[in-house]
């Protein structure tokens, strides 16, 4: 997977993804990142690429011709066009799934826009999808081209060693991951559940999983419209609903096996 960042602010990007398990995915070539500095398809002499909006208004907005110089380039010398992902509060909420989708392309643009955004124009020649990280509004695209980066990387084969490559958290079958636990066996007089010692695999599993529905169930319960159930553990859930979300999680788990 390569992925194209075009900013003003090449660093910044630059450095934030250089560390950690992306920055050892980049060491070993598994995927590449390349920054493409907007400003140095600037045509003016003092480098300029922003100029007060048509209307008026408050701010400065991105002009046209750097954005696109900066893009057709790129496809100059990869010899292809790839998608363009804009980083914009107006755009579809980025999510696991849309994730999963774009860690099958072989290559991917990042646009990111700063001030009050980039000419409409150059948007609606380059741009194939308007990504949002949520409904807040950031100084610029970088912090989320690199949230979108960090979390397609984690899909791509090679990139997460065999141990960090679990396939069961977060977002899998729509249900948030159970709770972790690791030495020592009782910290601040709380034990470690009782099953995680037991070296049985089967109630572990079991126990994991109702926990994780009952997690949703208490965090994020907007999630569990789609979760994928068997139906002993819908009939759990079910029980889980008639009592309180509160009293569910001090309750001792109920066996559905
Ligand atoms: N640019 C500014 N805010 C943003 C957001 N929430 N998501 C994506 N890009 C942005």
């Amino acid at each position: 997977m390569n992925y194209y960042i075009l900013t003003l602010f090449p660093e910044m990007v630059l450095e934030g993804l250089n560390t950690s398990i992306i920055g050892r995915a980049v060491q070993k070539g598994v995927i590449g990142i390349h920054a493409v500095n907007i400003r140095d398809y600037s045509k003016n002499k003092h480098r300029q690429v922003d100029d007060y909006p048509y209307g008026g208004g408050a701010g400065m907005v991105m002009q046209p011709g750097p954005v696109c110089d900066a893009y057709e380039d790129l496809c100059r010398k990869l010899g292809k066009r790839p998608r363009v992902l804009y980083m914009t509060p107006q755009g579809k909420v980025f999510s696991q799934k849309i994730a999963q989708e774009l860690a099958k392309e072989e290559d991917l643009v990042f646009l990111c826009g700063h001030y009050e955004g980039i000419d409409e124009r150059a948007l609606s020649l380059t741009v194939t999808d308007y990504l949002s990280i949520g409904d807040y509004v950031l100084t610029g695209g970088e912090l989320p081209a690199m949230v979108m980066i960090d979390c397609i990387s984690r899909l791509v084969p090679g990139v997460l060693s065999n141990e960090e490559s679990a396939q069961i958290e977060s977002f899998h079958d729509n249900l948030l991951e159970y709770p972790q636990y690791t030495r020592p066996e009782i910290y601040e007089g709380l034990r470690v559940p009782e099953v995680l010692l037991s070296g049985h695999h089967k109630n572990i599993d079991l126990w994991r999983r109702q926990e994780s529905i009952r997690r949703t169930l208490e965090r994020r319960p907007d999630l569990l419209e789609h979760a994928v159930l068997s139906k002993k553990e819908q009939e759990f859930l079910e029980e889980l609903k008639e009592i309180s979300p509160e009293r569910a999680c001090a309750q001792e788990n109920i066996v559905i096996e």
